[in-house]
């Protein structure tokens, strides 16, 4: 509630100063989802409240689906101010040198969404955004997409199922020993060039929240979908630090009550989104769904186990012995 005053008398305040001549101050937001996913969404709300907040001081310009830039190059342009926000996946931050992020893609480690907002919203999210700052990055918020399914062109209800498919990942270390372990090749690529490659048979299978199945087509391309909530993907909100740093104090704490604002309705709306995006591919008739059982369920933790020991010295065993906790306490 307090936020909304806030955002409220800042509009009343901003719009009054909003005589000077110079032309907004431009942020150019790009990503590589399509618009009609949970951060598409949460991309045109951030611009419509920063807009609103800052009485037209700032203009957003959000550039979906890899429009200007794929994945890896996304982030280089932001270190070269080309654009000044991105909201890349949390699992591409390995090859820039900060592998702590790869904890997100452990499987099975959050118990629970609430025990996602205590690890990204407390302490640990705080500092994972600290190991940004060296390399010129500001990090704002984090924001939810959902847990993973898998999919190929056949049945994937054992781990055994996995065994020689091609299977797509994001460029992420923990993610690639998952797919080994479970006896998969992994093969890192651009989310842009996914569709393709599964069209053109260069990959067997993905995983991805359902919202990202359906706005890309994957599932017209896979015949069989397993909901095994095997891994989570979000999103980490960043900014050029300079370009942070630059703007003038009243425009960026308006912005930061926006992106407050748009954090809330990012994670409010990001479980509906991808509940209807599996209906969605259900409803489609093109793929089949298959839910893991218990018997199942308990097959894929036991065999992903290991992924977890094995990247322990990659992401850091005090970090993780951190999120350990935080996954204790809520257990209490
Ligand atoms: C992917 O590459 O599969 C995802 O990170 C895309 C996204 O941003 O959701």
């Amino acid at each position: 509630m307090r936020s909304r005053i806030l955002l409220f008398l800042l509009t009343a305040v901003l719009t009054v100063a909003n005589a000077s001549a110079q032309g907004p101050i431009v942020i150019k937001f790009s990503h590589v989802v399509a618009a009609d996913t949970p951060k598409g969404k949460a991309a045109v709300r951030f611009k419509e409240l920063a807009e609103k907040t800052t009485g037209g001081r700032v203009r957003v310009e959000v550039y979906p689906n890899s429009m200007l830039y794929k994945d890896k190059e996304e982030l280089e342009a932001l270190q070269l101010g080309a654009v000044q926000m991105l909201a890349p996946s949390l699992a591409k931050f390995g090859p820039f040198g900060i592998k702590e992020f790869e904890l997100f893609d452990l499987p099975y480690i959050f118990p629970s969404r609430d025990v996602l907002y205590r690890v990204t919203q407390g302490p640990i999210g705080r500092e994972l955004f600290r190991k940004l700052e060296s390399k010129g990055i500001t990090g704002l918020a984090y924001w939810d997409n959902g847990f993973k399914v898998m999919s190929a062109n056949r049945p994937l209800r054992m781990p055994a199922d996995f065994q020689g498919l091609r299977m797509r990942i994001q460029s992420s270390k923990v993610l690639d020993a998952q797919m080994r372990t479970l006896g998969a090749l992994p093969q890192a690529m651009a989310f842009s060039e996914v569709y393709d490659a599964l069209r053109n048979g260069i990959v067997d299978g993905t995983e991805n929240p359902p919202s990202n199945l359906y706005t890309q087509k994957m599932y017209e391309v896979q015949k069989h979908v397993t909901v095994s909530n095997h891994g989570y993907l979000g999103y980490a909100v960043i900014v050029n630090k300079k370009f942070w740093d630059g703007l003038p104090g009243d425009i960026r704490s308006a912005l930061e009550a926006a992106m407050q604002e748009a954090t809330r309705y990012a994670n409010t709306i990001a479980q509906q989104e991808n509940d209807a995006a599996l209906q969605a591919v259900r409803r489609s008739g093109k793929t089949e769904v298959h839910v893991l059982n218990d018997k199942e369920m308990a097959a894929w933790r036991e065999a992903l186990l290991p992924v977890q020991r094995d990247l322990e010295s990659r992401i850091g065993r005090d970090l993780l012995s951190s999120v350990n906790k935080e996954i204790a306490n809520s257990r209490r």
